[in-house]
């Protein structure tokens, strides 16, 4: 790399991590050029590069400031219509979409996965050691059917305190992943053909549920802001014909919405009154961006009938495989379906968890990763303010880490896929999370990893190709 590079790269990293902010003026030239030293033509070359990527302008008589993004983008158009329930068929394209998007030296935006370094895995590795030393026994077979390790269950328990618990130690069931705790639930309170109402976009994860178990998907209104719509949801679970509301209500995937516990109040309210039970994911619960943390649905169950699934994938490893589901009075049938499938939970994970939860350190790790998130998730709408269509719409996610981006009308993002993966840019196009095939112009965008130069320049080469599809189309 040449020096001047070097110093782009430099200055690049701290503008992207927020530690040189919007409006901030960059030190001259002459200090730079004293400090480093560097020639002041090499300074200079670094700075017209950062110009040229958008991230610094000169004034003239001041100097280089750090730019502000464009002026703020709206945020993507709600849906209102509700369309009748139809087969899922998203498998295939996803596979693909999934395989591709992680070969060598692609740029992560497809999976919505953290980067390694945000997570505590040398603390994890110890706890391993530890606990495989204490407890010997544990795997010497019998503990195989554990899925409710009474240390692991008395903190999951502590933890509802802060979002309007306690659960009871009677519903709880600690799985593998909050994918399997989906899963089970959907195959407890489902029969093959009935239909399930998710949210709409939705993610993708839950809608191969459906097509795996048969189910129809029922589409319905989502805000970006304020989550699935309670008034659709009422009409089009009037008939009985609902049997299930399968949706993320705390920073939901992909809008990252949280609904107002007034909704979720309605929700549970509707579930218990018309008879449909509520599988509510609230795996990004903890990773909010707001003062306290939002209630899950959960809360405000008042007949058993609100399953609550979760996991720390998102904010210990995603390698953990450790989830748990409050089945309410669902217990027993998911118990059931947990031993036909998959028996219990591994027991050094399920001890490894609760130490790591009893010592106080999941606590401190989520607020600072929360953080950590939050300023993610800001640089990436700052990039792709700078470099997509002038037209693109943005989710303002209040939790979570991925961003839903609108790009114009024509803008078709599964058939740009193809082309940028041969640019080493994945992303997951918006098909993909709705069932009857909406969102064709839209994307989501992993923020999972920390804003480098090289992210930012891959953004930057990414709205290049969306432009330039645009204005091909245009003519
Ligand atoms: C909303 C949501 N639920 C579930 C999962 C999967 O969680 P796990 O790895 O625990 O199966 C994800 C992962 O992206 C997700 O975004």
């Amino acid at each position: 790399m040449l020096r001047y590079e070097r110093l782009a790269n430099e200055l690049g990293s701290l503008i992207a991590s927020g530690t040189l902010r919007p409006g901030d003026r960059l030190p001259s030239v002459r200090r730079l050029s004293d400090e480093r030293r560097l020639s002041a033509s090499t300074v200079v070359q670094a700075l017209r590069q950062l110009e040229d990527r958008g991230l610094v302008e000169a004034r003239p008589q001041s100097g280089f400031f750090v730019r502000h993004a464009s002026a703020p983008r709206p945020e993507p158009s709600a849906r209102t219509t509700l369309e009748s329930a139809v087969q899922v068929d998203v498998t295939q394209r996803l596979v693909r979409i999934l395989q591709t998007s992680t070969r060598p030296g692609m740029a992560p935006f497809a999976a919505a996965l953290p980067a390694p370094s945000l997570l505590p895995v040398a603390a994890l590795h110890r706890l391993y050691a530890g606990v495989a030393r204490r407890h010997p026994k544990l795997l010497e077979g019998g503990s195989h059917i554990n899925m409710d390790e009474p240390a692991l269950v008395r903190q999951l328990i502590k933890r509802s305190l802060s979002w309007g618990g306690p659960l009871a130690a009677e519903e709880i069931v600690i799985t593998n992943s909050c994918t399997e705790a989906l899963a089970l639930a959907l195959r407890a309170v489902t029969q093959p053909g009935d239909t399930v109402a998710v949210e709409s976009p939705g993610y993708y994860l839950m809608l191969q549920l459906l097509e795996s178990l048969g189910l129809q998907a029922l589409e319905i209104p989502t805000d970006p802001r304020t989550g699935i719509s309670i008034e659709a949801l009422d009409l089009a679970s009037r008939q009985g014909k609902v049997a299930a509301c399968l949706l993320v209500a705390n920073a939901s995937n992909p809008l990252g919405s949280v609904m107002p516990d007034d909704s979720k109040r309605r929700l549970a309210k509707m579930a218990a009154e018309r008879g449909f039970t509520v599988i509510e994911d609230d795996l990004y619960g903890d990773l909010h961006f707001s003062e306290s943390r939002p209630w899950p649905i959960k809360a405000f169950d008042v007949a058993g009938n609100v399953i609550l699934c979760s996991s720390f994938s998102k904010s210990l490893s995603p390698s953990l495989r450790l989830g748990f589901l409050a089945a309410g009075k669902h217990r027993a049938k998911i118990a059931l379906q947990k031993t036909i499938i998959s028996g219990g939970t591994n027991p050094i994970t399920q001890h490894v968890l609760a130490e790591y939860l009893e010592s106080g350190a999941y606590e401190r790790h989520i607020r600072s990763l929360r953080r950590t998130y939050e300023r993610q998730v800001a640089a990436m709408q700052d990039a792709v303010s700078r470099y997509f269509p002038a037209s693109t719409r943005l989710s303002q996610p209040q939790g979570g880490f991925v961003l839903w981006v609108e790009l114009p009308e024509e803008i078709d993002t599964m058939q740009l896929y193809e082309k940028a993966i041969t640019q080493n840019l994945a992303f997951v196009p918006g098909e993909l999370f709705s069932p009857s095939g909406m969102y064709r112009n839209c994307l989501r965008l992993n923020c999972g990893n920390p804003h480098t130069p090289e992210i930012e320049s891959a953004i930057h080469r990414l709205g290049s190709l969306f432009s330039t599809s645009q204005d091909q189309i245009s003519g």
